[in-house]
């Protein structure tokens, strides 16, 4: 199974500066990229074709969008379908990031059908879960995680191959803080979402991966790919200089 070494570029780079990063990421990585490692890139929605073009077709570098929009073409003003994200080259999407949870509000029933309408629509998805310091604080780290997971993956597409559903595990207190989650904490998590993920989905479990997010850094990367259940890594800030992206894919 490879490690899935993914950046989420959030609101940040034009196309120029999308494109600029990519070609230096492609001059790294095009004959470089080990043969366990596969690497997603999610830049902005407008950015997300050039930047598709840009890395060429022959490129190691796979593409995501940031979010979708659970139906296929409509009156949804300012949303975008699967098939747009198709349409812009790009084969994943991430759903139910904590941002879009926490800022914009979404709920765990938006999250499950954005994730089973992209999935049925033929995107590869990232879907995201994890806990606020507060309910870590007040112990519901278990029921926070059981309940966006099965929410999020309530209605699964089937037959769905395990390689094109992926969980990342973000805990909100880690993400963008600089405090990255102690190796305990993360093995602890991983180690939840893997049980919970037999129940729900039984069987291919074990080639489900789960990658973890919050403050990973070049400094760190390795150690925490190492873990027990770390099937691969969500970037944020640390992604979006080509170097310091590049050493932790190369971790
Ligand atoms: P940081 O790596 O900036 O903490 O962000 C993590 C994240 O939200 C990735 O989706």
């Amino acid at each position: 199974m490879k490690k899935i070494i993914a950046a989420n570029w959030k609101m940040n780079k034009n196309s120029k500066e999308a494109q600029e990063t990519i070609q230096e990421l492609s001059n790294i990585l095009n004959n470089t990229l080990p043969e366990d490692r596969e690497v997603i890139i999610f830049p902005s929605f407008i950015s997300l074709e050039a930047s598709v073009q840009c890395a060429g077709k022959q490129s190691v570098l796979q593409f995501g969008a940031q979010d979708v929009y659970p139906a296929k073409d409509g009156a949804f003003t300012g949303e975008i379908s699967p098939s747009m994200i198709l349409d812009a080259g790009a084969k994943w999407v991430l759903t139910g990031h904590s941002e879009r949870r926490h800022i914009i509000k979404e709920e765990n029933t938006l999250v499950g059908q954005k994730t089973s309408f992209a999935l049925a629509g033929g995107l590869n998805v990232i879907a995201c879960i994890g806990e606020t310091l507060e309910q870590r604080e007040a112990g519901r780290l278990y029921d926070v995680l059981s309940e966006q997971l099965s929410q999020t993956l309530a209605k699964l597409p089937t037959p769905l191959s395990p390689e094109r559903l992926v969980i990342a595990y973000e805990p909100v207190w880690a993400i963008g803080t600089g405090k990255t989650a102690g190796t305990e904490d993360i093995v602890e998590a991983h180690a939840i979402i893997r049980e919970l993920l037999k129940d729900i989905i039984g069987t291919s479990v074990f080639q489900t991966r789960i990658l973890y997010g919050g403050s990973v850094k070049p400094e760190n990367a390795n150690a925490i790919l190492g873990l027990k259940n770390v099937d691969g890594l969500l970037v944020g800030g640390a992604s979006l200089k080509a170097d310091s992206f590049a050493k932790i894919i190369l971790a």
